[in-house]
């Protein structure tokens, strides 16, 4: 089996570390992963290839590209989010979480998307959130940029199909990482209670979700199917979630969901 060069964003932990550790137990699989400062980290995992990566700068994205050369496999991990109201999450903070999570795997697939084509060959997986599906309030930077990298992925998936380049998203329900939001709670918010609530939601579920291994597998079965879905909803509770987004009306899901929260 040919050996495929697999760069994954945002390695330095969670979801990603556990995919480049996956993969790099692999022989046919030679990992790089990124992080925004890979001289601290500190459990590397052995066989990963470690490049710096900040998805928010142009020229350190641009430097990346230049040092990992071609690539076989992309896959868009890395992301931040953010809790807070749309009044008081400022306009910086929503173009930083869209650079992260939207603009920055823009970038790469721009660049290596091209290489690919030109070897009418690859894969470029792009982990958004089930949040593109279904939006939650006061993560609304969050859930505009995830539902903007699943539209756009499925547009790019269509335009490199007949270029032998298979493109699909994964989106995650809760999975258990140390992921944590930035919270943006001014002092006597309006919204203070609601906002708190939400993040002590979102961090109780994720610590009941299944660890990230569930992503790794599923990666290493995508990379082995010669047809890849467009989407694959993983994670905690996804089947009753989708089947209830399907037969549930708008209104009726978003009243589900604030009793979820309890907001
Ligand atoms: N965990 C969940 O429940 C869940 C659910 C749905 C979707 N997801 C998505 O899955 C992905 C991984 O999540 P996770 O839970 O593994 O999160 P995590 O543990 O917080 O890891 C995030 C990774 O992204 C990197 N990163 C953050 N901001 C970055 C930036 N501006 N530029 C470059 N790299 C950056 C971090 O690297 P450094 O900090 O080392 O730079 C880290 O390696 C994210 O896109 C997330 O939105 C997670």
């Amino acid at each position: 089996m040919a050996v495929k060069r697999v760069l994954i964003t945002g390695a330095s932990k969670g979801i990603g570390r556990e995919v480049a550790k996956y993969l790099a137990a692999q022989a046919h699989y030679q990992v790089i992963g990124t992080g925004r400062n890979v001289d601290r980290i500190r459990d590397k995992i052995e066989g990963v290839r470690y490049v710096n990566l900040d998805l928010c700068n142009e020229s350190s994205i641009y430097a990346c590209i230049k040092e990992v050369g071609d690539i076989d496999v992309l896959i868009n991990n890395a992301g931040m989010a953010q809790i807070g109201s749309v009044e008081e999450v400022s306009m910086d903070k929503l173009k930083q979480i869209f650079e992260a999570n939207f603009f920055g795997s823009v970038r790469l697939m721009k660049a290596l998307g091209k290489e690919m084509r030109l070897r009418r060959d690859g894969h470029i997986i792009n982990i958004t959130s089930l949040v593109d599906k279904i939006s939650v309030p006061y993560l609304s930077g969050y859930t505009a940029s995830k539902t903007a990298l699943a539209g756009f992925t499925q547009a790019y998936r269509m335009e490199l199909m007949e270029f032998g380049v298979k493109v699909c998203t994964i989106s995650p329900a809760d999975v258990k990482t140390e992921m944590r939001a930035d919270l943006i709670l001014p002092e006597n918010s309006v919204y203070e209670k609601k906002v708190l609530k939400m993040e002590a939601g979102m961090y109780k579920n994720m610590e009941a979700a299944p660890g990230p291994i569930i992503i790794a597998k599923l990666i290493e079965k995508i990379l082995k199917t010669k047809k890849p879905k467009p989407v694959y909803n993983v994670g905690n509770m996804v089947g009753p979630i989708m089947f209830l987004k399907r037969t549930l009306s708008d209104k009726a899901l978003e009243k589900l969901l604030k009793m979820i929260y309890g907001i």
